[in-house]
């Protein structure tokens, strides 16, 4: 039976077989139990030494702590590991959106020489002689033999259920008034506000997933440097990569949700900006335009926002009550 959703902060307000690539891949508590199992399973790996959790460790909102992942010869990674929590609400993968969906995603992580070098057909000739995991497959699938696209739909459905949507805001928006302190109060008038912060962290999600129909997800152009001093700027094509002739995907992101931000440090996808004092003293001085950076495709206004100290730390503080309790 469909549960009755109130209004958009009702707890399952949002749906999330509708960022599925299709029917079979609906989500059931069932798989997302399978896809918990082997996203702590080393056996995903070439070597057998790492998992999924390596670099989504859970006490750090499914990050790692560090500016890059490190790759399995130890040498950093292009990129930040983002947060797993709420990935499921965003039509796009990565910090590129270079896959449409998380089963997409899965298989391009496990693949990646440097990440897992695991080899899915391997992977899944271990399922299969796996006596508890074959059961479970089966269980769910009904076929005599895992196949990969349930392999992703496992994996994919256990991180549609990191989505947990009770944050003191959430509460807050809900009905309980004294869920947020005066601060964070301030801090969220200025998010929506002053901050334009809610013009690309859309509400309730605070990704790039654009209401009211939140059917596609943003990316845009900050101008981000290679760290929080703002002095060189990072090259990273981001979107562009795959889009090389339009000039406006040039260096664009998308845009993360801050759910959960204050334990996901560093940020941005370098994880140049260690602190989100880092991060607000970016956006207060109008982004890489604002530190000089030649940027002609920035979305973010350049305009300084003029926010004050006791501002910034509001918007700071604000975000605390974005934390899943
Ligand atoms: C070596 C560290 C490492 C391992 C191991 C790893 N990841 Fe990641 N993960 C990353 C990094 C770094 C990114 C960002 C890459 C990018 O955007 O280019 C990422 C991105 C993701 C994303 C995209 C999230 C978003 O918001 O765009 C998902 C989902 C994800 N990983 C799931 C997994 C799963 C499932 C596994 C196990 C099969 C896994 N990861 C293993 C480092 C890792
Ligand atoms: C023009 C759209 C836009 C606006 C306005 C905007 N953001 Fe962002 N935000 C993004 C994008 C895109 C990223 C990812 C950029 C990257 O990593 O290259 C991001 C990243 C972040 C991050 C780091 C996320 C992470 O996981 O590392 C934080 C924190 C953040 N924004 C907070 C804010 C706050 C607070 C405001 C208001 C002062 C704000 N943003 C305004 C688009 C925007």
């Amino acid at each position: 039976m469909k549960q009755k959703c109130r209004y958009l902060f009702s707890k399952n307000a949002f749906n999330s077989n509708a960022f599925t690539p299709g029917k079979e891949y609906a989500f059931s508590e069932e798989k997302a139990a399978l896809g918990h199992q082997l996203f702590n399973d080393n056996m995903l790996s070439n070597n057998n030494n790492r998992s999924c959790a390596t670099c989504h460790i859970p006490e750090k909102a499914f990050t790692d702590g560090l500016a890059k992942s490190m790759s399995l010869e130890n040498s950093e990674l292009a990129r930040n590991a983002p947060s797993l929590n709420y990935a499921g609400y965003q039509h796009g993968q990565f910090w590129d959106m270079r896959k449409d969906d998380l089963e997409g995603q899965s298989s391009d992580v496990i693949s990646n020489k440097e990440e897992m070098h695991g080899d899915l057909t391997i992977i899944l000739a271990k399922i299969n002689q796996d006596k508890n995991y074959q059961a479970a497959f089966k269980k769910i699938y009904h076929s005599q033999k895992a196949e990969v696209w349930q392999l992703q739909n496992v994996l994919a459905s256990y991180i549609r259920s990191l989505a947990k949507f009770n944050s003191n805001f959430d509460e807050y928006m809900r009905g309980n008034k004294s869920a947020m302190t005066e601060s964070q109060k301030r801090g969220f008038n200025l998010f929506v506000g002053k901050a334009q912060c809610a013009i690309c962290h859309f509400i309730p999600l605070f990704n790039g997933t654009i209401p009211p129909t939140f059917k596609k997800t943003e990316q845009e152009v900050l101008g981000i440097a290679m760290n929080g001093e703002n002095k060189t700027f990072d090259n990273d094509l981001g979107r562009g990569k795959f889009h090389e002739t339009v000039a406006a995907l040039q260096h664009s992101f998308k845009t993360p949700t801050l759910r959960n931000i204050h334990k996901t440090a560093p940020y941005m996808h370098n994880g140049g900006y260690k602190t989100l004092k880092e991060v607000m003293n970016f956006y207060n001085k109008g982004g890489g335009k604002g530190f000089g950076f030649k940027v002609d495709n920035q979305t973010l206004s350049d305009a300084p926002l003029r926010l004050t100290e006791l501002e910034i730390d509001d918007i700071i503080e604000f975000m605390k009550a974005l934390d899943d309790n």
